[in-house]
């Protein structure tokens, strides 16, 4: 970023009232994504020329990235395959909703085929969250969004899968996930590193810790069709490359990445705080 001319400010900073609020509150804080978006949201609405543009989470974001789902779809027809399983890791959504968006008419129809939606276990949004309204932010500025939530003041460990690091989860992916549509999944990030190292001996690309999610995951998928002497079409998304994520991976290698399952009670204190919003 600094190389085409960027001036970079790690989140939570002191440029924004929301930043500094955060800063009071948590000297120590990691930052995350919900915090981020608090900041830009502000720096958008108090300089006339600075525009939000959003990544992922909102109908829009996921209707865009359909063009992967559409192209997976093409893909398929020209290798003869028909997709048993799609697996996509969510942060906020919007990469997971790409690839599967397009074949959800199909299974609604009656095609057999599986969607996998894998968080981490360190943010396990789809997997122990309530399905409600909350705010897309830490400070509470965007519109209420109806959507699996841990919570917008729940701050998630940080774990390395740095864009898996969010309190909430698309509207959209989230009402398919309650109608039984797309089944969410949490894994560790011990599980997803080991599995990324395999996948990098064996295809020779090394992926970013958040499509190692989606990876991992597809991994099991195969080891459990392989049990049950099945012949199964297993399709990822390979959403990004881990080549910014080389530290991760040395960290890894040296045996000092921990797991973190499930943080019950920040989980519980940040929901204390959506009383009121119909939870
Ligand atoms: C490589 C990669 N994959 C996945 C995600 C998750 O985002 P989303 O759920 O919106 O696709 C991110 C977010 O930063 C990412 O960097």
């Amino acid at each position: 970023m600094h190389i085409w001319g960027a001036e970079v400010f790690p989140s939570p900073t002191n440029k924004t009232h929301a930043g500094r609020e955060i800063r009071k509150k948590y000297p120590n804080t990691a930052g995350s994504l919900g915090i981020a978006i608090s900041e830009a949201v502000e720096d958008a609405a108090s300089h006339k020329n600075a525009k939000y543009s959003l990544g992922s989470v909102l109908n829009h974001v996921m209707m865009h990235q359909t063009v992967i789902g559409l192209e997976t779809k093409q893909q398929l027809k020209i290798a003869g395959e028909k997709p048993d399983v799609l697996v996509g890791a969510v942060g906020g959504g919007s990469n997971f909703a790409g690839l599967v968006f397009p074949f959800v008419k199909d299974k609604i129809k009656g095609q057999k085929i599986e969607f996998l939606a894998v968080e981490p276990t360190a943010c396990p949004t789809m997997t122990h969250g309530p399905f409600c309204y909350d705010y897309g932010d830490t400070a509470k500025l965007t519109p209420l969004l109806k959507m699996y939530t841990l919570g917008h003041g729940f701050i998630p460990p940080g774990i390395h899968a740095g864009g898996l690091r969010y309190h909430g989860c698309s509207p959209l992916v989230s009402l398919l996930v309650n109608k039984g549509i797309v089944k969410p999944v949490s894994v560790t990030q011990t599980q997803i590193f080991k599995s990324a190292i395999l996948f990098a001996q064996t295809e020779g690309h090394l992926p970013a810790p958040e499509s190692a999610h989606a990876i991992h995951v597809a991994i099991e998928e195969a080891l459990r069709a392989k049990k049950q002497k099945k012949s199964e079409c297993i399709v990822i998304n390979y959403s990004g490359h881990g080549h910014f994520d080389l530290a991760a991976y040395d960290n890894y290698l040296a045996g000092h990445l921990k797991d973190y399952h499930y943080p019950k009670e920040l989980i519980h204190k940040a929901l204390a705080e959506l009383k009121g919003l119909g939870v």
